[in-house]
Protein backbone atom coordinates (compact mmCIF):
# COMPACT_ATOMS: atom_id res chain seq x y z
CA UNK A 1 0.00 0.00 0.00
CA UNK A 2 1.16 3.67 -1.04
CA UNK A 3 2.07 5.45 1.94
CA UNK A 4 2.04 8.84 -0.19
CA UNK A 5 -1.59 10.07 -1.70
CA UNK A 6 -1.29 10.66 -5.58
CA UNK A 7 -3.14 13.80 -6.78
CA UNK A 8 -6.07 13.01 -8.88
CA UNK A 9 -5.39 13.46 -12.11
CA UNK A 10 -7.67 16.80 -11.55
CA UNK A 11 -5.38 18.57 -9.58
CA UNK A 12 -2.33 17.36 -10.86
CA UNK A 13 -0.29 20.24 -11.62
CA UNK A 14 -2.46 22.48 -10.70
CA UNK A 15 -1.72 24.45 -7.46
CA UNK A 16 -3.46 27.67 -7.73
CA UNK A 17 -5.62 27.20 -4.85
CA UNK A 18 -3.01 26.91 -2.34
CA UNK A 19 -2.43 29.92 -0.80
CA UNK A 20 -3.56 33.01 -1.38
CA UNK A 21 -2.17 35.38 -4.94
CA UNK A 22 1.24 36.58 -4.05
CA UNK A 23 2.90 39.66 -5.12
CA UNK A 24 6.28 38.47 -6.15
CA UNK A 25 9.74 40.72 -6.81
CA UNK A 26 11.84 39.27 -9.59
CA UNK A 27 15.13 40.12 -9.84
CA UNK A 28 16.81 39.20 -13.37
CA UNK A 29 13.11 39.98 -14.91
CA UNK A 30 14.84 40.62 -18.05
CA UNK A 31 16.52 36.98 -18.34
CA UNK A 32 15.49 33.34 -19.63
CA UNK A 33 13.89 32.67 -16.23
CA UNK A 34 12.60 35.64 -15.41
CA UNK A 35 10.19 36.12 -18.28
CA UNK A 36 9.04 32.92 -18.15
CA UNK A 37 8.49 33.11 -14.59
CA UNK A 38 6.76 36.80 -14.62
CA UNK A 39 4.30 35.09 -17.72
CA UNK A 40 3.41 32.32 -15.36
CA UNK A 41 2.69 34.04 -12.34
CA UNK A 42 0.10 36.21 -13.88
CA UNK A 43 -1.11 33.71 -15.81
CA UNK A 44 -1.98 32.23 -12.68
CA UNK A 45 -3.29 35.29 -10.67
CA UNK A 46 -0.35 36.45 -8.95
CA UNK A 47 1.58 39.78 -9.67
CA UNK A 48 5.05 40.30 -10.25
CA UNK A 49 7.39 43.25 -10.59
CA UNK A 50 10.52 42.75 -12.51
CA UNK A 51 14.03 44.68 -11.98
CA UNK A 52 16.38 45.40 -14.67
CA UNK A 53 19.30 47.23 -14.91
CA UNK A 54 18.84 48.17 -19.04
CA UNK A 55 16.37 50.74 -19.91
CA UNK A 56 16.04 49.18 -23.08
CA UNK A 57 14.29 45.54 -21.15
CA UNK A 58 11.57 47.93 -20.63
CA UNK A 59 8.81 46.43 -22.55
CA UNK A 60 10.51 42.97 -22.91
CA UNK A 61 9.59 42.80 -18.73
CA UNK A 62 6.27 44.42 -19.60
CA UNK A 63 5.05 41.86 -22.25
CA UNK A 64 6.25 38.79 -19.61
CA UNK A 65 3.20 40.36 -17.55
CA UNK A 66 5.69 41.84 -14.70
CA UNK A 67 5.44 45.94 -14.22
CA UNK A 68 8.77 46.64 -14.56
CA UNK A 69 11.36 48.74 -12.41
CA UNK A 70 14.85 49.87 -12.67
CA UNK A 71 17.84 48.61 -10.34
CA UNK A 72 20.80 47.47 -10.45
CA UNK A 73 22.20 44.80 -7.77
CA UNK A 74 25.51 45.97 -7.85
CA UNK A 75 24.45 49.99 -8.15
CA UNK A 76 21.56 49.93 -5.48
CA UNK A 77 21.96 49.81 -2.11
CA UNK A 78 20.17 47.85 0.42
CA UNK A 79 17.73 50.64 1.06
CA UNK A 80 17.36 51.20 -2.32
CA UNK A 81 16.46 47.76 -2.45
CA UNK A 82 14.05 47.43 0.56
CA UNK A 83 12.49 50.54 -0.86
CA UNK A 84 11.70 48.83 -4.01
CA UNK A 85 10.80 45.59 -2.23
CA UNK A 86 8.49 46.89 0.11
CA UNK A 87 4.66 45.35 -0.28
CA UNK A 88 5.58 42.18 -1.64
CA UNK A 89 5.53 38.87 -0.70
CA UNK A 90 8.39 37.18 -2.22
CA UNK A 91 11.54 37.94 -3.88
CA UNK A 92 12.71 35.29 -6.72
CA UNK A 93 16.54 36.12 -7.32
CA UNK A 94 17.84 34.25 -10.87
CA UNK A 95 20.25 37.20 -11.74
CA UNK A 96 23.49 36.28 -12.87
CA UNK A 97 26.62 37.19 -14.87
CA UNK A 98 26.15 34.71 -17.14
CA UNK A 99 30.25 34.50 -18.30
CA UNK A 100 31.05 37.82 -18.25
CA UNK A 101 34.07 37.88 -15.88
CA UNK A 102 35.03 36.67 -12.71
CA UNK A 103 34.53 40.31 -10.99
CA UNK A 104 30.74 39.77 -12.09
CA UNK A 105 30.25 37.01 -10.92
CA UNK A 106 31.54 37.90 -7.33
CA UNK A 107 29.35 40.62 -7.83
CA UNK A 108 26.14 39.69 -9.24
CA UNK A 109 25.76 35.51 -8.65
CA UNK A 110 27.40 36.10 -4.89
CA UNK A 111 27.28 39.78 -3.46
CA UNK A 112 24.29 40.95 -5.15
CA UNK A 113 22.33 37.37 -3.53
CA UNK A 114 23.37 39.01 0.12
CA UNK A 115 22.51 42.38 -0.71
CA UNK A 116 18.64 41.53 -1.66
CA UNK A 117 18.49 38.97 1.22
CA UNK A 118 19.03 41.86 3.91
CA UNK A 119 16.65 44.23 1.42
CA UNK A 120 14.03 41.82 1.97
CA UNK A 121 14.57 41.06 5.49
CA UNK A 122 14.13 45.11 6.08
CA UNK A 123 11.59 45.08 3.53
CA UNK A 124 9.83 42.40 4.78
CA UNK A 125 9.49 40.14 2.00
CA UNK A 126 10.45 36.75 3.76
CA UNK A 127 9.93 34.24 1.03
CA UNK A 128 12.98 34.18 -1.22
CA UNK A 129 13.71 32.22 -3.90
CA UNK A 130 17.43 31.84 -5.27
CA UNK A 131 17.89 30.34 -8.91
CA UNK A 132 21.44 28.41 -7.79
CA UNK A 133 23.05 25.97 -9.70
CA UNK A 134 24.58 21.82 -8.94
CA UNK A 135 27.39 21.81 -6.90
CA UNK A 136 29.22 19.69 -9.16
CA UNK A 137 27.48 21.19 -12.48
CA UNK A 138 29.39 20.28 -15.53
CA UNK A 139 33.32 20.94 -14.02
CA UNK A 140 34.23 18.04 -16.00
CA UNK A 141 33.63 19.79 -18.91
CA UNK A 142 37.07 22.00 -18.90
CA UNK A 143 35.12 25.14 -18.77
CA UNK A 144 38.50 26.42 -15.94
CA UNK A 145 38.65 28.89 -14.09
CA UNK A 146 36.16 31.27 -14.30
CA UNK A 147 33.57 28.28 -14.15
CA UNK A 148 35.23 27.17 -10.78
CA UNK A 149 34.78 30.79 -9.12
CA UNK A 150 31.30 30.66 -10.68
CA UNK A 151 30.33 27.60 -8.83
CA UNK A 152 32.33 28.54 -5.70
CA UNK A 153 30.59 32.13 -5.62
CA UNK A 154 26.99 30.11 -6.00
CA UNK A 155 27.39 27.73 -3.27
CA UNK A 156 29.02 30.78 -1.05
CA UNK A 157 25.30 32.68 -1.50
CA UNK A 158 23.79 29.41 -0.57
CA UNK A 159 25.41 29.15 2.43
CA UNK A 160 24.68 32.93 3.29
CA UNK A 161 21.17 32.39 2.47
CA UNK A 162 20.64 29.38 4.45
CA UNK A 163 21.97 31.49 7.60
CA UNK A 164 19.57 34.17 6.94
CA UNK A 165 15.88 34.17 9.14
CA UNK A 166 14.52 34.72 5.88
CA UNK A 167 11.80 31.70 4.87
CA UNK A 168 13.91 30.58 1.54
CA UNK A 169 13.78 27.72 -1.45
CA UNK A 170 17.08 27.49 -3.08
CA UNK A 171 16.49 25.72 -6.27
CA UNK A 172 19.17 24.32 -8.37
CA UNK A 173 18.42 23.52 -11.56
CA UNK A 174 20.24 21.52 -14.75
CA UNK A 175 21.69 23.12 -17.59
CA UNK A 176 18.76 25.51 -18.47
CA UNK A 177 17.09 25.22 -22.27
CA UNK A 178 15.07 26.91 -24.43
CA UNK A 179 11.48 24.99 -25.91
CA UNK A 180 8.21 24.87 -24.58
CA UNK A 181 7.84 23.09 -21.08
CA UNK A 182 5.74 20.35 -20.45
CA UNK A 183 4.86 20.59 -16.74
CA UNK A 184 7.10 17.13 -15.89
CA UNK A 185 9.87 17.13 -14.23
CA UNK A 186 12.38 15.32 -11.52
CA UNK A 187 13.09 17.54 -8.07
CA UNK A 188 14.89 16.24 -4.88
CA UNK A 189 17.26 17.02 -2.69
CA UNK A 190 20.24 15.08 -4.34
CA UNK A 191 19.92 14.07 -7.95
CA UNK A 192 21.95 13.25 -10.94
CA UNK A 193 22.17 16.45 -13.20
CA UNK A 194 20.15 16.88 -16.45
CA UNK A 195 19.25 19.75 -18.27
CA UNK A 196 16.12 21.66 -17.81
CA UNK A 197 13.64 23.70 -19.83
CA UNK A 198 13.33 27.22 -18.45
CA UNK A 199 10.04 27.62 -18.88
CA UNK A 200 9.83 24.09 -16.45
CA UNK A 201 11.50 25.65 -13.75
CA UNK A 202 9.23 28.60 -13.88
CA UNK A 203 6.71 26.94 -13.71
CA UNK A 204 8.20 24.77 -10.54
CA UNK A 205 9.12 28.23 -9.01
CA UNK A 206 6.11 29.78 -9.03
CA UNK A 207 4.64 26.33 -7.35
CA UNK A 208 7.20 25.94 -5.20
CA UNK A 209 6.21 29.94 -3.88
CA UNK A 210 2.97 28.50 -2.78
CA UNK A 211 3.39 24.71 -1.48
CA UNK A 212 2.68 25.54 2.26
CA UNK A 213 5.21 22.76 3.44
CA UNK A 214 7.81 23.48 0.76
CA UNK A 215 10.56 25.94 3.02
CA UNK A 216 13.63 26.56 4.06
CA UNK A 217 15.27 23.57 1.84
CA UNK A 218 17.64 23.31 -1.08
CA UNK A 219 15.58 21.34 -3.97
CA UNK A 220 17.09 20.14 -7.25
CA UNK A 221 15.29 19.89 -10.53
CA UNK A 222 15.61 18.59 -14.26
CA UNK A 223 13.15 17.64 -16.79
CA UNK A 224 11.44 14.39 -16.01
CA UNK A 225 8.46 12.36 -15.66
CA UNK A 226 6.78 13.27 -12.76
CA UNK A 227 3.87 16.32 -12.80
CA UNK A 228 5.04 19.41 -10.58
CA UNK A 229 2.82 19.78 -8.26
CA UNK A 230 2.92 15.87 -7.53
CA UNK A 231 7.04 15.93 -7.30
CA UNK A 232 6.39 19.29 -4.98
CA UNK A 233 4.24 17.14 -2.67
CA UNK A 234 7.15 14.50 -2.66
CA UNK A 235 9.97 16.82 -1.53
CA UNK A 236 7.35 18.11 0.98
CA UNK A 237 7.38 14.90 2.46
CA UNK A 238 10.87 14.19 2.41
CA UNK A 239 11.88 17.56 3.83
CA UNK A 240 8.52 18.02 6.46
CA UNK A 241 8.33 21.46 7.79
CA UNK A 242 11.36 23.68 9.05
CA UNK A 243 11.08 26.57 10.77
N1 LIG B 1 22.55 28.65 -18.01
C1 LIG B 1 22.46 27.52 -17.34
O1 LIG B 1 22.55 26.43 -17.90
C2 LIG B 1 22.26 27.57 -15.84
C3 LIG B 1 22.29 26.40 -15.11
C4 LIG B 1 22.04 26.46 -13.75
C5 LIG B 1 21.76 27.67 -13.14
N2 LIG B 1 21.76 28.81 -13.88
C6 LIG B 1 21.43 30.09 -13.23
O2 LIG B 1 20.12 30.43 -13.61
C7 LIG B 1 19.93 31.83 -13.40
C8 LIG B 1 19.03 32.44 -14.48
O3 LIG B 1 19.38 32.04 -15.75
P1 LIG B 1 18.79 32.80 -17.03
O4 LIG B 1 18.78 31.87 -18.15
O5 LIG B 1 17.54 33.54 -16.69
O6 LIG B 1 19.95 33.88 -17.21
P2 LIG B 1 19.96 35.23 -18.07
O7 LIG B 1 19.03 35.11 -19.21
O8 LIG B 1 21.38 35.57 -18.30
O9 LIG B 1 19.30 36.29 -17.06
C9 LIG B 1 19.98 36.85 -16.00
C10 LIG B 1 19.47 38.24 -15.82
O10 LIG B 1 20.16 38.84 -14.72
C11 LIG B 1 20.30 40.21 -15.04
N3 LIG B 1 21.34 40.89 -14.30
C12 LIG B 1 22.67 40.69 -14.41
N4 LIG B 1 23.32 41.56 -13.64
C13 LIG B 1 22.39 42.34 -13.05
C14 LIG B 1 22.46 43.44 -12.16
N5 LIG B 1 23.64 43.92 -11.74
N6 LIG B 1 21.31 43.98 -11.71
C15 LIG B 1 20.12 43.52 -12.16
N7 LIG B 1 19.99 42.49 -13.02
C16 LIG B 1 21.12 41.91 -13.47
C17 LIG B 1 20.65 40.20 -16.50
O11 LIG B 1 20.44 41.47 -17.04
P3 LIG B 1 21.31 42.03 -18.27
O12 LIG B 1 20.55 41.62 -19.48
O13 LIG B 1 21.31 43.51 -18.05
O14 LIG B 1 22.67 41.42 -18.20
C18 LIG B 1 19.70 39.14 -17.04
O15 LIG B 1 18.48 39.71 -17.45
C19 LIG B 1 21.32 32.44 -13.29
O16 LIG B 1 21.52 32.81 -11.94
C20 LIG B 1 22.25 31.28 -13.65
O17 LIG B 1 23.46 31.34 -12.92
C21 LIG B 1 22.00 28.80 -15.22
Amino acid sequence: MSLTRRPSPKHRNDTRNQGAAMKVFLIGAAGGVGRRLAATLVAHGDTATGMHRNPEQHDAVAQSGATPVIGDIIEDTIEELAAKLAGHDAVVYSAGAHGTGKDQTTLIDGKGVEKAAAAAAKAGATKFVLVSAFADSERASGYGDGFEHYIKVKRGAEIHLTGTGLDWIIVRPGHLLDGAGDGLICAGLALREEPIRRENLAQFIREALHHPELTRTIVEVTDGQTPIAEALTHVAHSVGPRR
